[in-house]
């Protein structure tokens, strides 16, 4: 469009000046009677002697070719043009020496030629006007288009930031409203969705808050009632105790899985101090923990939150382990992972997917307490730290534990 534009509103008019004014040197030329043979003059003789402007000769057929006249190149639009100037069929070559040189053959001699030497013009080592405006174009066009990109971008991006930090469970301020009409609509539905989405999530923690809050006052008073329970209900009153402490570790996973710390800070931290931590916790019980950490660098977690992913999964090796529990902890390329293994009896391939669902049990939790919880918040907390969590059934027996952690 700009090379057409420059093209037909810049070159064209100058060209078609240009080729006027030659036209009408051509015709001054043959204004008045050529005196020919007077003072024996040929033709060319005789014009070149009319000619008053160094730019201008005439040559004969013989002479042209000997100037290079057949190296010039024709120009058809420009020879059309010539002719109706001139009124009747001229012919006009152009060459590029050190000036620019336009041959034309006159309608009035068509056996001579006539060369106009045009002293200002188009020199090829100079930049063209229409390659400098082309490239003024062109550059313009590229910032322009780097620009737009660019301010389409930003709300994109911002965009993506968002809906990731929503994918991790935590809700950020609604996004202002920039961009194309498409991207302000996008963006407004994504605020609105967040909104819905946090809105839902508050109510639904207050449910749990509440009834938890309602249940625990019960329990409690259950308890009281039963330390006055007389001597001989002995036995009742150990079953009753321990009926209420598994009720209040279920109604604790309860929380904990409907909460996920949304609250809780992200720090960085090293995930082998919380193994350590979790590990000299177990101290007490009849287990032999063996840890084995790498070496992993610190990592941007809910450090509370992953505690109680480690905290769960040796509660379960535990459980449902014979009495040996493996900690390890390594590092990969983009990741920070740690392992917990135990060596009891595994759990049935076919069932490794299931038991990541809430309320799900396993055989090996048949009649035992729990409330099936502990892994569906371990699934939970790993994937709002973008990371992974595998089960798998060792060689030896018993099962292994994994999680990922994205170190990014
Ligand atoms: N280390 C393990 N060895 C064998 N089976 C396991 C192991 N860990 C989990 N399971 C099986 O997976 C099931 C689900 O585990 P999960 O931790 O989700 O629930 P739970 O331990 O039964 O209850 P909760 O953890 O809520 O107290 C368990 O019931 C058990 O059958
Ligand atoms: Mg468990």
């Amino acid at each position: 469009m700009s090379y057409w534009t420059v093209a037909v509103y810049f070159i064209k008019p100058s060209y078609e000046q240009i080729n006027e004014l030659i036209a009408r040197q051509v015709k001054l030329l043959f204004v008045d009677e050529v005196e020919i043979g007077r003072q024996h003059l040929t033709l060319v003789d005789a014009l070149n002697a009319k000619v008053r402007d160094d730019g201008m000769r005439v040559y004969s057929q013989k002479q042209a070719r000997d100037a290079g006249v057949d190296d010039a190149t024709y120009y058809g639009f420009w020879s059309s043009e010539m002719s109706e100037y001139l009124g009747g069929k001229a012919e006009v070559r152009v060459m590029q020496a050190q000036h620019l040189q336009v041959w034309i053959r006159p309608p009035q001699a068509p056996s001579i030629w006539i060369k106009v030497t045009l002293n200002s013009g188009i020199n090829e080592d100079q930049l063209s006007p229409l390659t400098l405006y082309l490239l003024v174009i062109g550059a313009l066009s590229v910032i322009g288009g780097w620009m737009f990109a660019r301010k389409q971008n930003k709300p994109l991006r911002r965009l993506q930031k968002a809906a990731l930090s929503v994918s991790k469970g935590s809700f950020p301020q609604s996004l202002p409203l920039e961009g194309s009409t498409e991207l302000v609509e996008v963006t407004n539905a994504f605020n609105r969705m967040a909104s819905s989405m946090k809105q839902l999530e508050q109510d639904r923690a207050l449910l749990m808050a509440g009834i938890s809050h309602d249940l625990r006052t019960p329990l409690t008073r259950i308890r009281l009632a039963s330390e006055m329970m007389v001597e001989e209900d002995e036995y009742l009153k150990d079953g009753i105790v321990n009926d209420i402490e598994d009720m209040d570790a279920i109604i604790n996973q309860f929380i904990a899985y409907i909460r996920q710390d949304q609250q809780e800070l992200v720090e960085l931290i090293s995930i082998n101090r919380l193994l350590k931590e979790v590990a000299d916790a177990e101290t007490h019980r009849d287990v032999d923990i063996a840890l084995e950490l790498g070496h992993c660098p610190d990592i941007s977690i809910r450090a509370v939150s992953i505690k109680r992913v480690i905290t769960n999964l040796v509660e379960n090796a535990y459980r449902y382990g014979g009495g040996w529990v493996k900690i390890s902890s390594y590092t990969t390329k983009s990741a920070v992972c740690f392992r917990v293994e135990d060596n009891g009896s595994g759990i049935d391939e076919d069932q490794i997917e299931t038991v990541f669902q809430p309320f799900t049990q396993g055989d090996s939790a048949r009649g035992s307490v729990g409330s099936g919880l502990g892994l569906a918040i371990i699934k939970r907390i790993v994937e709002g730290h973008l990371g992974k969590v595998t089960l798998c059934n060792r060689k030896e027996g018993g099962l292994c534990a994994e999680v990922e952690l994205p170190i990014e």
